[in-house]
């Protein structure tokens, strides 16, 4: 095994919005390696539609952003916190304007759209790809920057900590990661001085999901394996408005087209269900509210869908806001000027994750975390739209500045043991993976879903329980392929979410239960210790 490529000062884990962010930061003084899954656009920030939620209309306060925050995450919220980042948010986009994001604007303004949960228009967005744009924009930054190292197909298997060390030196750090290298089925160790994990949500535990194939809580895992506490893992946000479409199964439609004037009807029916659920907000209802209302009806009537109809606007108006959405419906045979689309609730963002502070240390020293992997305290019980790529931004910023503030008390990586295959062979039944893949997504689906009760979690709990050892053992014999770390840590991600959820003895923003339909007056995060 070589070590030549893989010695950084700083290891990201993950070429999002916030690792590169954070690798950008990083790279005024240090030398930075970025790892990725598969291409450096895999995450889910290459996919974000709506935009970015920051205050930059006069009519906009501060105050009026943090209570939107606090109100959509059902008083779980630390207030310190969302303070935090929304006073932070002009400061990032103004950023990403200098990188040369060519947001949308309106006489020379930034155009700002709305979404669910916001009291003003507050949502800067590049039509409705934004995503892709910010995606672009920070990789062609790092791609010139010559201190980044950018390295595609590299699949973190698992921190380095103190027990990898050759001489164990009892100091507790994170000392980088293993990582496979898919081109050559290679395991490399990457070590640094400080890592920080950028590995994205775990939406993928769910049979229905907007997020990317990649999204199975990598991050999440190897953090907790190596002993970092997770919190709030049962707010798993379900977005209203997925496409409902046989051949394409996770294509969002951005919660802006109900911003911009879209309306939810049951097909069968014709009525405009959310007067029954929330007659003040309508459409505009916290996304955990929409979403519970699209899936009573769909379970009350026996549908299949509902409808998302913006055909009463102008043609010229609905293709210019949602030209990406319009173009792929047409291709559906969809022409959303002129019908409705069928849309159902997904899993759409991990709201719990790994515990992080305002500096985004995590409990392990060397180890920071940023982005969808944590839970910061921003979102609470339910995260308000387009406040997540914002939370990217600046905890990548404030993970960064911590790192360089502190530099001189990072030590030189030790040597490290090498990863060790000599007992395992080629996997000789790669459907077991399948299998087990699609088992998980199904029983989290039916189990651990919108609307859960103590008996669907603990069934979930016992499947884990048995699939826990069958994959383990597994795990033991065979060489590590990305399909087989996927699936160690997706079962790893699920286990976190039942845990929390059967703890959780309350109805609180996205974690609603049947058995305890009511809210306790004191919010307290469910915080789950290795
Ligand atoms: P990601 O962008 O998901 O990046 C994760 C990175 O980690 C990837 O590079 C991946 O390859 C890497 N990685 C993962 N596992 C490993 C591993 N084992 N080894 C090495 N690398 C690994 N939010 C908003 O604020 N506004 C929106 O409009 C919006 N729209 C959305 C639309 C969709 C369809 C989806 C799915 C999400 C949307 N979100 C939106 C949420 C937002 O996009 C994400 O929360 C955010 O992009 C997460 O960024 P991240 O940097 O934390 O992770
Ligand atoms: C959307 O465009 O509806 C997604 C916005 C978000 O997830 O914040």
């Amino acid at each position: 095994m070589s070590f030549t490529e893989t010695q950084a000062d700083v290891l990201v884990i993950g070429s999002g919005a916030a690792g590169l962010t954070a690798a950008l930061s990083l790279a005024e003084t240090r030398r930075v390696v970025v790892l990725a899954k598969g291409k450096l656009t895999s995450g889910s920030t290459a996919w974000a539609q709506g935009g970015i939620a920051a205050v930059l209309d006069a009519g906009d306060t501060f105050e009026d952003h943090i209570r939107d925050t606090m109100v959509a995450g059902a008083g779980l919220n630390d207030r310190d916190v969302v303070e935090f980042v929304i006073e932070n948010a002009p400061a990032s986009i103004e950023r990403l304007i200098e990188l040369g994001v060519p947001f949308n604007r309106e006489s020379g303004d930034l155009h700002l759209t709305r979404e669910g949960g916001h009291s003003h228009r507050r949502i800067v967005h590049v039509n409705d790809a934004t995503g892709w744009a910010v995606q672009a924009a920070l990789l062609k930054a790092a791609e010139e920057n010559p201190n980044i190292t950018l390295l595609p197909d590299r699949t973190c298997i698992d921190l380095i900590t103190g027990r990898h060390e050759e001489t164990y030196s009892g100091s507790g750090r994170v000392w980088g990661a293993y990582a496979l290298d898919a081109t050559t089925g290679k395991v490399e160790a990457h070590t640094a001085r400080a890592t920080v994990m950028a590995a994205g949500g775990a939406g993928r535990c769910y049979l229905f999901s907007t997020a990317p194939r990649g999204a199975t809580g990598d991050g999440i895992a190897m953090s907790w394996r190596a002993g970092a506490r997770v919190s709030n893992m049962e707010m798993m946000q379900f977005h209203p408005t997925c496409l409902y479409n046989l051949e394409v199964k996770n294509f969002l439609i951005t919660e802006a087209v109900r911003g911009e004037g879209g309306r939810l009807y049951n097909p069968r029916t014709g009525k405009r269900f959310m007067t029954y659920y929330d007659e003040e907000r309508m459409e505009l209802a916290p996304r955990d509210v929409v979403a519970r209302a699209i899936d009573a009806e769909i379970k009350r009537f026996g549908l299949d869908y509902v409808h998302l109809d913006i055909s009463h606007e102008p043609p010229e108006f609905v293709k210019e806001h949602f030209p990406t959405i319009h173009e792929k419906l047409l291709g559906l045979g969809i022409d959303m000027t002129k019908e409705p689309i069928p849309v159902v609730p997904a899993q759409h963002y991990t709201c719990g994750g790994i515990v992080v502070d305002k500096r985004g240390r995590t409990d392990l020293p060397g180890l920071y975390a940023a982005g969808e992997c944590t839970e910061s305290g921003l979102h609470g019980a339910n995260r308000l739209a387009s406040n997540s790529l914002l939370e990217c931004f600046v905890y990548g910023e404030a993970a960064a500045r911590d790192i360089l503030d502190h530099w001189d008390g990072f030590e030189a990586p030790p040597q490290v043991r090498q990863w060790d295959d000599t007992r395992v062979t080629d996997s000789d039944e790669e459907v077991v993976i399948k299998q087990n893949w699609t088992e998980i997504r199904r029983f989290m689906w039916n189990y651990v879903g919108i609307v859960r009760t103590t008996k669907r979690l603990e069934r979930a709990a016992n499947r884990i329980d048995l699939l826990h050892r069958e994959i383990e053992d597994y795990y033991g014999q065979f060489k590590v392929t990305t399909d087989l770390i996927e699936l160690r840590n997706l079962l790893q991600c699920a286990d976190l979410i039942v845990r929390s959820a059967l703890k959780r003895h309350e109805s609180r923003g996205l974690h609603f239960t049947l058995d305890y339909p009511e809210t306790d007056e004191v919010a307290k995060d469910t915080v789950l210790v290795p």
